[in-house]
């Protein structure tokens, strides 16, 4: 983190709800002086950061600035290497592509890209995401675990299982997951994850984790296009999200669930995925880049593919493709 004291101030103020933190105290703490405590609750302030201030009691947070940034993000994060390096736009065209040149410039594993908007946000097959600012969270993690490629887009579905379980913590609200990863409230898109990889023949290097999340859209900021298919929390829910929180909860549950994956393999995973998602039993049409089949979905195999029964009795595996549930 690079400013752990302006950070300790701020979580610290966050967690006091609004009671006064002395200034002092925190000044001794650190070995500062008050005066250098004051210039970085003037930065804070400088930041959108609203901050009062009672003689002899110190300073305490009246409201702060609805933003993903890296100190609003760590007030609330739990997680021991995801999230612990932050690097914050407020525009960009793609976290995507900044993230894969971290990663390639040596990027820790867990390091975070977030911006509030993107200008070319990249969906699944190459297809355009909608990123208005400071609506949603528009964020590529970049993780490093020890896998062989073939078993990255397992990881997709760890992810979507680590979403889901931060969207019900923190909105209180029960999304769905569509395989592989889209996930779902009243049948519309909240979010969608775009899964990178550079990888050697026989091992990850880094995984690009692209994570797009509606937050706080009203319908009205959805194109045309997108009113029948995308959705937010907000829209749900009725009520406006903390994104920050948001972030953090995620971060938290992908930590979690990538560790349990990594030790004991996919099929903890599986059984998670399959009590969230939709499509077992389920009537699917599965475009692919070159063809297209209708089948009845099985569920998952062990390796993550989606297991569809075709109309004459055989069963295909389904590594990759747009699926449309038709029951
Ligand atoms: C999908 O098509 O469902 C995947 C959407 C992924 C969008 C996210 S937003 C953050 C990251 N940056 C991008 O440009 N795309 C991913």
């Amino acid at each position: 983190m690079k400013f752990p004291v302006k950070n300790e101030l701020l979580k610290r103020l966050f967690a006091a709800q609004g009671e006064p933190v002395s200034g002092q105290d925190i000044a001794d703490e650190f070995g500062l002086s008050r005066t250098a405590i004051w210039k970085y609750i003037k930065e804070l302030e400088e930041e959108g950061y609203e901050i009062g201030s009672m003689r002899k009691k110190g300073y305490y947070l009246i409201k702060a600035p609805d933003l993903v940034n890296a100190a609003n993000i760590s007030t609330y994060l739990e997680t021991e290497r995801y999230g612990r390096h932050i690097h914050y736009f407020s525009t960009c065209p793609t976290t995507q592509t900044i993230a894969h040149e971290e990663a390639q410039g040596g990027a820790a594993d867990g390091t975070l890209i977030i911006s509030e908007e993107q200008t070319a946000g990249k969906g699944r097959l190459a297809r355009p995401w909608t990123s208005n600012a400071g609506r949603g969270i528009w964020m590529s993690l970049i993780i490093r675990p020890r896998l062989a490629p073939q078993q990255a887009p397992q990881l997709t579905l760890v992810a979507a299982v680590a979403i889901v379980r931060a969207i019900e913590d923190v909105a209180e609200i029960q999304p769905v997951i569509k395989w592989p990863n889209d996930i779902l409230l009243n049948g519309k898109k909240v979010t969608g994850i775009l899964t990178e990889l550079q990888a050697d023949p026989d091992r990850v290097k880094a995984i690009i984790l692209g994570i797009g999340l509606n937050a706080n859209q009203e319908s009205e900021d959805f194109p045309d296009e997108l009113q029948s298919i995308a959705t937010s929390l907000k829209i749900e829910k009725g009520e406006h999200i903390d994104r920050a929180k948001l972030v953090a909860k995620i971060l938290h549950y992908l930590e979690h669930y990538t560790a349990l994956y990594i030790e004991k393999g996919f099929a903890p995973i599986k059984l998670l995925w399959e009590s969230y998602a939709t499509i077992t039993g389920k009537r699917i049409t599965a475009r692919m880049v070159n063809e297209t089949v209708e089948g009845t979905a099985l569920g998952i195999s062990s390796e993550g593919m989606l297991e569809l029964k075709l109309d004459d009795g055989t069963v295909r595996g389904i590594y990759s493709a747009d699926i449309e549930i038709k029951n």
